[in-house]
């Protein structure tokens, strides 16, 4: 499973791809505006910080308004990819796209008829919100399996990028099921190294080490 982290702020970012961990990030409109910083500056910056796909999303509505700026978009560097959302425009421009070689991920993906459409348009990545939909009462896994068989059943190679991730337990659910990647905000990320047990033994072998008098170094 690739990680990906969640976010435009660029010391968090730099922090996990120096863990080795990090495959790539994904922004939105609204981590940018989090971020405060210029969209095209920022993600310029992200992009030197992985060689993973980097997500910037159009904002425009319209095909021909996003086909122009996911041009502007594309020249930022190598490894951007174009996000789109889960529109009628949004997959003509994800078709397009993917047409020439670019990188595209559709996102705001609610249900597995869109994660259908979205394969057949010959999406990179297709992004389901899971916690959005737990936010509703409804089990957001449900859908990862239902992409997961869908794909399976006929070979499409669009990766499932479980998004709208909240916890560990997520990305736990996400891999037993066979997500190509999950996108996390990097305190997710970070969580999952995390375990009482381990903090414990730890603080034993340090304590015990210390009796010993030894040194390695
Ligand atoms: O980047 C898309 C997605 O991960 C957003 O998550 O927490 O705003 O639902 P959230």
């Amino acid at each position: 499973m690739k990680f990906f982290a969640d976010t435009a702020d660029t010391a968090e970012i730099r922090e996990l791809a120096e863990t080795g961990l990090l495959d790539g990030v994904t922004t939105n409109p609204s981590l940018i505006a989090k971020s405060g910083r210029d969209f095209k500056e920022v993600t310029k910056e992200i992009c030197g910080l992985t060689d993973g796909p980097v997500s910037a999303e159009v904002v425009a509505l319209d095909h021909e308004t996003m086909m122009r700026e996911a041009e502007v978009l594309r020249k930022i560097a190598d490894n951007v990819c174009i996000k789109v959302p889960l529109t009628i425009d949004g997959l003509k421009t994800c078709s397009k796209l993917t047409d020439d070689g670019t990188m595209v991920n559709v996102t705001l993906c609610f249900s597995a008829n869109q994660a259908l459409l979205a394969a057949k348009a010959g999406a990179t990545f297709v992004s389901p919100f899971i916690g959005r939909h737990d936010d509703n009462g409804i089990d957001g896994m449900h859908l990862i399996e239902d992409m997961r068989l869908i794909y399976d059943n006929y070979g499409f190679e669009t990766q499932i990028l479980a998004a709208s991730i909240r916890h560990a337990t997520h990305v736990l659910q996400a891999a037993k099921i066979g997500a190509d990647v999950a996108t996390m905000p990097p305190k997710v990320i970070k969580a999952l190294a995390d375990h009482v047990l381990t903090q414990k033994g730890l603080e034993g072998f340090t304590a015990d080490w210390a009796k010993t008098g030894q040194s390695i170094l």
